[in-house]
């Protein structure tokens, strides 16, 4: 008689825990695989063991993809760990890195073999590819302080990615204002999930436009983007708005509610 209670109160508590389990699991694997227990130690020469802490500062660090992520192999097995069996790819030639990222990053690949870049690097092997840009383990969130003299200046003169990055800054200085906005808005603690979603699908959209290289393509562009974006910008000022009101009406209703306070006041003495 009594097991069924306990049996749904174990599968209650399992239930209720499994998310908390889960997520300890995963950043166990995060933490300790195959390839950081080699990789992490003096096993490995010099000039590769910087590689571990360069990615755990990465934004990959951040999202949860590790080395096998990227690499392939089996994190599990040290014995089999680095072997193409277990789908370990190595160390992806120069010509290789665009597939090699864009298994992931879908749409940023198909524009950049459309481009300028990706048409180069595939028939000359001249063009920059994923890594020239954004390095390969320390990868951070991008913008355009990526496009600067030293790293554009390489294999063409900086004219042409000065023009790119005109044509970016219109829309990135929309996406900085309304991104401040929001900031705003949740120290004021408001909950602005909806607006958070509209600016990260708009900005991801754009920024995935970048690797097309193409200035009048963005050119052409912008109105749309900096379109939608002064939507969101309307929905921040209409929320403030109302913040502003609610803060006057309480205001208003604080002095109304002292006004009868002392009104009351006086009354009780002058009934005295
Ligand atoms: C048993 C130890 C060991 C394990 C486990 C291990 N590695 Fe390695 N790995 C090495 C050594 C040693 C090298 C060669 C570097 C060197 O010469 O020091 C290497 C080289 C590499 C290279 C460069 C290969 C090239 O073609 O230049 C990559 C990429 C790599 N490992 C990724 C991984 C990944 C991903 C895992 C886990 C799935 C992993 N390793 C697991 C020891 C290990
Ligand atoms: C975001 C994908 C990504 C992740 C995650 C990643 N790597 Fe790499 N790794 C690369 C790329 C791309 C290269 C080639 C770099 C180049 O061409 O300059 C590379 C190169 C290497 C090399 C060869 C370096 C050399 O100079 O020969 C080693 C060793 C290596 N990675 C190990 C690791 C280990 C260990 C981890 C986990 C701590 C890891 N990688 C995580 C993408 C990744
Ligand atoms: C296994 C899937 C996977 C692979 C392979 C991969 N990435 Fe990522 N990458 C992600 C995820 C997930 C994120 C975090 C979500 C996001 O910001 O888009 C991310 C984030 C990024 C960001 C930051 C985006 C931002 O927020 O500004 C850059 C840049 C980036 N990756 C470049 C690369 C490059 C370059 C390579 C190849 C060396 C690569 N990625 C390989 C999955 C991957
Ligand atoms: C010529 C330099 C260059 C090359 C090559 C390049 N990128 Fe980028 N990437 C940038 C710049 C600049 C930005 C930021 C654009 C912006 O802020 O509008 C960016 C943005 C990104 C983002 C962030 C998008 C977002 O949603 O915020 C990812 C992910 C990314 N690149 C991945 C890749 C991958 C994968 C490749 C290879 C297929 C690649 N990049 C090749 C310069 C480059
Ligand atoms: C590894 C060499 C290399 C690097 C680094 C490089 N480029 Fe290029 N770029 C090329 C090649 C090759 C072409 C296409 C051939 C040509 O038109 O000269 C090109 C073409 C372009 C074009 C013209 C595209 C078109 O379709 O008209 C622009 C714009 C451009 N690059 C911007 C940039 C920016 C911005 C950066 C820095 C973030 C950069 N490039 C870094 C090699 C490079």
């Amino acid at each position: 008689m009594k097991c069924p209670h306990l049996c749904i109160l174990i599968s209650l508590i399992l239930y209720m825990a499994a998310p908390a389990l889960a997520q300890t699991a995963e950043g166990d694997e995060m933490r300790s695989t195959s390839c950081l227990d080699c990789h992490d130690s003096d096993s490995i020469k010099p000039e590769l063991r910087s590689i571990p802490s360069e990615w755990r500062k990465s934004r990959h660090y951040q999202n949860n993809i590790s080395c096998h992520d990227c690499h392939g192999g089996d994190p599990k097995d040290a014995a089999m760990a680095m072997s193409p069996e277990r789908g370990f790819a190595g160390r992806p030639q120069y010509d290789q890195v665009p597939d090699f990222c864009g298994r992931c990053h879908i749409g940023i690949l198909k524009n950049y073999l459309e481009s300028g870049h990706g048409k180069a690097l595939k028939t000359a092997g001249t063009g920059p590819n994923c890594v020239t840009c954004h390095g390969s383990h320390d990868i951070q969130k991008a913008d355009v302080s990526i496009i600067n003299e030293k790293r554009c200046s390489q294999c063409h003169t900086y004219d042409r990615a000065k023009a790119m990055r005109q044509a970016l800054s219109v829309t990135e200085k929309k996406i900085k204002d309304v991104e401040d906005g929001l900031r705003q808005l949740k120290s004021a603690g408001v909950y602005t999930e909806n607006e958070d979603k509209a600016l990260f699908n708009t900005q991801a959209a754009f920024r995935t436009l970048f690797h097309s290289v193409d200035v009048s393509l963005i050119k052409g562009r912008t109105d749309e983007f900096v379109t939608k974006l002064e939507e969101i910008e309307a929905r921040e000022k209409e929320i403030f708005h109302e913040l502003g009101f609610r803060r006057n009406f309480s205001a208003f209703l604080m002095m109304v509610f002292l006004g009868m306070a002392v009104v009351l006041m006086l009354l009780s003495k002058i009934g005295k």
